[in-house]
């Protein structure tokens, strides 16, 4: 066997195919029926889509079904599936009925059984090819969930326009907060020539929805900040052609600089006109090699990066200059709104780093050109466990909108950790933010039917590398399918997208599928009890944010970030006695959370400062929730592993003590979290456990 074969074969073990496994059908009947349909592929149209649609339906039949379809042009046999765009073959657009037809917007489908006389067919369509892509892969889905398909009429429109991933991949290989090993793009400076690992994730995220990635990292290094010349421009376009077949655009993140550094000039001011003159030749060149390029992602003034600050310009002065240089060709500027001050004093308390995003943007609402969409992160801060939703959200209202959320687990355990994150992102996109009454919604924000926006949706930060199973923990390739399953659809529930993942992935077990499905549930407040409590954030090791560290916050280096003495401990964000952030929300939501009765408990501690004597509604004091929930999650964690072994030999055995691996280390780290928060609070009150519990060494 050569080195290529054994990569293959081991990949048939590893994980490597995630929810594209597809493996064989269970239930022999319903594969009967399926056979009937499957045989025949009646194909209209030639696009690269529809024939990547059509290479797609013949991998998952082939292995979920045993059969090989024969691809035709027109129906041979009286059952078969026929493919293709609405106003091509008049067996398609007499299958789709007026009112349907009026249904289907832009990406959207229909799957829809048809039955006659003497014919029996299901039909797959949409108004683009896309759309039909995307059918195609429910259609499988639907087969690998053994779902009954007798009279199916299914039609689906995706809720947001916009469907994206940010990779933060460095050219040098590494990932900037990556944990499941090296970029699949880049390595030592050069774009990669596995090109078949490339292919492989264009599927992946195809099949999920994903429209657009942006291939590099925010933070724009030297080799990355050349990305825009002939250098790489190739090579991009390579990438792009690959990305193109699953319908995605690729995106680049672009240095603030760009002029200075690679373009000869002696400023990059964005009202100098040898500056704007420089982007807009840019923006040529780089359509000229890939003509539907999205556009930029750009972090500007925050962390050290170059901006307009420097030449005495605001952030609209900055996106306009580069939003004109792209809209001849129909790209989009995506300025990000996690502009801080890293350098603030902390022992003033009246500084607040939550409030600096709404402080720097809500002066520019309306300030920015129709082709710039301002990317927000989920929360005020930066990706911890819990965080109230921004306040940008429904604060803007003239500008066009991205939720940036953080698909890579960051400060969520790492990908050592389970840490499934779709109830999160529910709990952000179903927020009511109040901006115009009740139900204004994040996800209606960010669609951009609240204040009639021209582009919006979603960017998750991704969490792949080149481990062979892309995820390193391979249970966390459930937070990049239900990211896109999300945005897709937001009303999906966390428990519909965990048990489509299982079924996809493992197999439709009852046993599998409800012991797997409830340890995802659960994770995320299991990884939130033994770490810090109540929305307090950052108890963790400065710079990797890994492991528990309560005085951690690296950019207050006197210890003071969450105001813990002998007595209390919180951040007092109340207009009345605070730091006054929470004057950035809306009536309804500020009264919420300016009142400690009404604050929800799991933030109590990002919105008020309190005695660790005070009672919670569940009746525990403050401390003693503090100690409860750390001595919980420690159980929780073990239980974990209890759950995952009682499945045993009912998973792929490499999976399965991979996974039973990193569980028992999610156990040692819990023991240690806990240890480590619980022990710093009893020193620090000298209130012993209720209990009587051990708590420390
Ligand atoms: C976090 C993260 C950085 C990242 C930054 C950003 O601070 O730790 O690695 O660059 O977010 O989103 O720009």
């Amino acid at each position: 066997m050569n080195n290529t074969d054994a990569i293959m074969e081991r990949r048939k073990d590893n994980g490597y195919y995630c929810w594209l496994e597809y493996g064989k059908l269970e239930d022999v009947e319903l594969k009967n029926i399926y056979r009937k349909w499957c045989a025949n592929i009646v194909k209209f149209g030639d696009t690269p889509l529809i024939k990547c649609a059509v290479k797609e339906l013949i991998i998952g039949i082939e292995n979920m079904l045993g059969i090989s379809p024969e691809i035709v042009s027109i129906p041979i046999e009286p059952s078969f599936i026929t493919v293709g765009t609405l106003g091509q073959n008049p067996i398609i657009d007499k299958a789709v009925g007026e009112n349907e037809r009026k249904d289907i917007m832009e990406d959207g489908f229909l799957i829809k059984n048809i039955k006659t006389e003497d014919k029996d067919y299901i039909v797959v369509t949409g108004i683009n090819d896309k759309g039909v892509l995307y059918g195609v892969f429910v259609l499988l889905r639907l087969l690998r969930m053994q779902k009954d398909i007798r009279d199916i009429r299914k039609i689906e429109n995706p809720y947001f326009q916009m469907r994206m991933l940010n990779h933060w991949d460095n050219m040098d290989g590494s990932i900037e907060r990556g944990y499941a090993g090296n970029s699949i793009f880049y390595k030592d400076n050069k774009f990669t020539d596995d090109t078949a690992r490339v292919r492989d994730y264009a599927r992946l995220l195809g099949s999920i929805g994903i429209n657009g990635i942006v291939i590099n990292n925010v933070n724009v290094h030297k080799y990355e900040t050349r990305l825009i010349t002939k250098e790489y421009l190739p090579d991009a376009k390579k990438l792009a052609e690959i990305f193109r077949e699953y319908g995605i655009r690729i995106y680049f993140s672009i240095n603030f600089a760009s002029p200075i550094e690679i373009g000869g000039l002696d400023t990059a001011d964005p009202l100098d006109e040898k500056v704007k003159k420089w982007w807009c030749d840019k923006a040529g060149e780089i359509y000229s090699y890939i003509p539907d390029f999205g556009g930029f992602l750009v972090k500007a003034d925050s962390e050290f990066r170059p901006g307009p600050f420097t030449y005495n310009r605001n952030h609209a002065d900055g996106a306009n200059m580069l939003a004109a240089a792209l809209k001849p060709f129909g790209g989009v500027v995506i300025w990000r709104c996690f502009v801080y001050n890293c350098m603030q004093d902390w022992r003033d308390y009246k500084t607040d780093r939550a409030k600096a995003a709404y402080d720097n943007f809500k002066p520019l609402d309306g300030m920015f050109d129709d082709n710039v969409i301002l990317q927000i992160k989920n929360g005020p801060m930066d990706f911890q466990v819990r965080e109230p939703v921004s306040p940008l959200f429904g604060g803007l209202k003239k500008t066009n909108v991205n939720l940036e959320v953080q698909i890579t687990q960051e400060y969520t355990g790492q990908q050592k950790h389970l840490c499934y994150l779709i109830p999160m992102w529910k709990e952000v996109l179903d927020f009511d933010t109040y901006a115009r009454g009740k139900g204004t919604t994040v996800k209606k924000i960010v669609r951009g039917s609240v204040f009639n926006n021209k582009y919006g949706g979603v960017a998750g930060v991704a969490n792949v590398g080149d481990d062979d199973n892309w995820t390193g923990l391979q249970l966390a390739q459930s937070n990049l399918y239900g990211y896109g399953r999300l945005v897709w659809n937001p009303d999906l529930t966390s428990e519909e997208i965990a048990e489509e993942w299982v079924r996809l992935t493992f197999s439709n077990d009852k046993e599998v599928v409800d012991t797997v499905s409830d340890m995802l549930l659960k994770s995320w407040h299991i990884y939130e009890s033994y770490t810090s409590p109540l929305g307090i954030g950052w108890m963790v090791n400065p710079h990797h944010h890994y492991g528990p560290n309560v005085d951690g916050y690296e950019y207050d280096k006197w210890g003071t970030y969450h105001r813990a003495d002998y007595k209390a401990i919180g951040v007092d964000r109340t207009v009345k006695s605070g730091t006054g952030y929470t004057g950035q929300y809306h009536k309804e939501v500020r009264d919420m959370y300016e009142n400690i009765d009404t604050c929800p408990q799991e933030l109590l501690l990002f919105f008020h400062r309190i005695p660790y004597t005070y009672k919670l509604k569940s009746g525990e004091t403050l401390i003693q929730y503090i100690y409860n929930t750390h001595f919980d999650g420690v159980e929780q964690a073990i239980k974990l592993k209890e759950q995952w072994q009682s499945i045993k030999g009912k998973v792929k055995n490499e999976i399965y003590e991979h996974v039973l691996h990193r569980l028992e280390g999610q156990i040692e780290h819990a023991k240690e979290w806990r240890d480590v928060i619980n022990t710093y609070f009893y020193r620090k009150t000298g209130i012993g456990d209720e209990l009587g519990r051990k708590i420390y060494d």
